[in-house]
């Protein structure tokens, strides 16, 4: 196998249900306050996937958004890596589902599980199937459904996470240069049960007794966490830059994985870089754990923050615990992000014959959600070639693209 003369991120897109969930939503669910998850976390509100909605619903729209800006068919994808810790089911991978939804018949798909850090994870392992020469473009998929994982009389938890998905192409190029420079991916089993979700694997099967006692939720020790990620971000980006031959402050813009408000500003403040370098977008959309690096990235393609010839730093860390970084020169033209405009918010994934779900939505915010959310699409609706009921509105219509 010869491999190409470069390998370039050439398609970004990226999907965010239309419910939001606000810090005011949570304040009728524990006790806490629209002020204290500002000023600890930054997050102002989330977003919460509707009934109908999968992390396979999502990677399939954001998917088809990067396919179509990188300006292929879907069938020109060789490869598709989903990076999520919260799949659709144990099996089949959530990539073989997205494999279809996205109306492609030839490529291999599989999932990625780096928690946080998946995306990262499944860049570089996209980046290594196309530098081998094996594959000319593969679809990475990061994508999060958090909200049916949360224990929402947990405010130690329940406050941070959101769901959404973001992806990219990863292509051959014949043109020299330009595309992922360095890289750094670790794993350090210290941080194992920092950040985990104790039932459901072979170590724990799921029973009436597991599910008593929560254990089906995702449970955390937040200081420590904290402390890794720090570190971690800091070195991990270091680590890719130096493999990049460039000096932190060379970089253009940093895109960290949105965890905290405050774990970006010791990073930034680590690096000795000031915090217009470092993007944000955890606001609006809190932390989407694998989905969050490719979210941010597409926003901040399409809002105007990157340009051809930038150098671009991705960092993410996350349960495991996990870290890693790629530091990218990117050269596409990000008008190109237009082209995801056609796409609707739309995606049909086959479903199971002779089963239907449970309600997927956790007690606790069924109350808030039937309240104001719009028309309910049991899954079994949902079946290939024919999109889901809905108003097909797109939910990130508004946001900015380049003039
Ligand atoms: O992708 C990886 C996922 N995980 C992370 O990124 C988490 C990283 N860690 C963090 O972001 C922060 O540690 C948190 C935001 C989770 C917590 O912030 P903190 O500044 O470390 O707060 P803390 O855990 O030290 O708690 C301070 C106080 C405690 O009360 P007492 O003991 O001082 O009376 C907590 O019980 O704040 C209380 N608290 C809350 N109060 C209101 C904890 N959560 C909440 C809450 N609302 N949601």
């Amino acid at each position: 196998m010869i491999g190409p003369r470069s390998v370039r991120l050439t398609g970004w897109g990226m999907y965010a249900p239309e419910r939001v969930l606000s810090n005011a939503d949570l304040e009728k669910l524990v006790d806490t306050s629209d002020e204290w998850i500002r000023s600890r976390t930054g997050i102002r509100e989330r977003r919460m996937a509707a009934p109908h909605e999968t992390t396979a619903t999502m990677a399939a729209v954001a998917g088809k958004r990067a396919v179509a800006v990188a300006g292929l068919q879907p069938d020109d994808i060789d490869l598709i890596l989903v990076a999520t810790l919260t799949p659709d089911y144990w099996m089949p991978a959530t990539a073989a589902l997205v494999k279809e939804a996205i109306g492609n018949s030839r490529a291999a798909a599989f999932d990625v599980m780096a928690a946080c850090s998946g995306f990262v994870y499944a860049y570089a392992t996209a980046d290594a199937y196309v530098r081998s020469g094996m594959y000319r473009h593969v679809l990475v998929a990061g994508s999060e459904l958090l909200t049916r994982f949360l224990d929402f009389s947990d405010r130690n938890t329940c406050i941070l996470f959101g769901d959404g998905a973001g992806a990219v192409v990863v292509s051959a190029s014949d043109q020299e240069g330009g595309g992922a420079a360095g890289f750094e991916l670790t794993t350090d089993p210290d941080g194992a049960y920092m950040v985990w979700l104790p039932s459901g694997g072979s170590r724990s099967p799921p029973s009436a007794e597991t599910i008593s006692r929560g254990e089906h939720y995702v449970r955390m020790e937040g200081k420590e966490t904290y402390r890794y990620a720090t570190k971690t971000l800091a070195t991990s980006a270091l680590t890719a830059i130096k493999r990049a031959g460039w000096d932190p402050d060379e970089v253009d813009l940093y895109i960290p994985h949105q965890a905290n408000m405050r774990i970006i500003e010791a990073v930034a403040k680590g690096l000795n870089l000031p915090m217009d370098k470092m993007f944000v977008n955890l606001d609006r959309y809190g932390n989407t754990s694998a989905a969050s690096v490719g979210i941010a990235l597409a926003e901040a393609v399409d809002g105007g923050r990157v340009q051809v010839g930038d150098k671009v730093v991705l960092v993410a860390f996350g349960a495991g615990f996990t870290s890693g970084a790629v530091a990218i020169e990117w050269t596409a033209d990000p008008i190109l992000g237009r082209r995801a405009d056609s796409v609707e918010p739309v995606a049909s994934v086959r479903a199971p014959v002779n089963w239907d779900s449970v309600d997927p939505i956790p007690p606790r915010l069924r109350e808030l959600l039937e309240a104001d959310a719009g028309p309910h699409v049991p899954l079994e609706d949902v079946v290939p070639g024919e999109p889901p009921q809905g108003d097909g509105h797109r939910a990130d219509a508004k946001r900015e693209v380049p003039a």
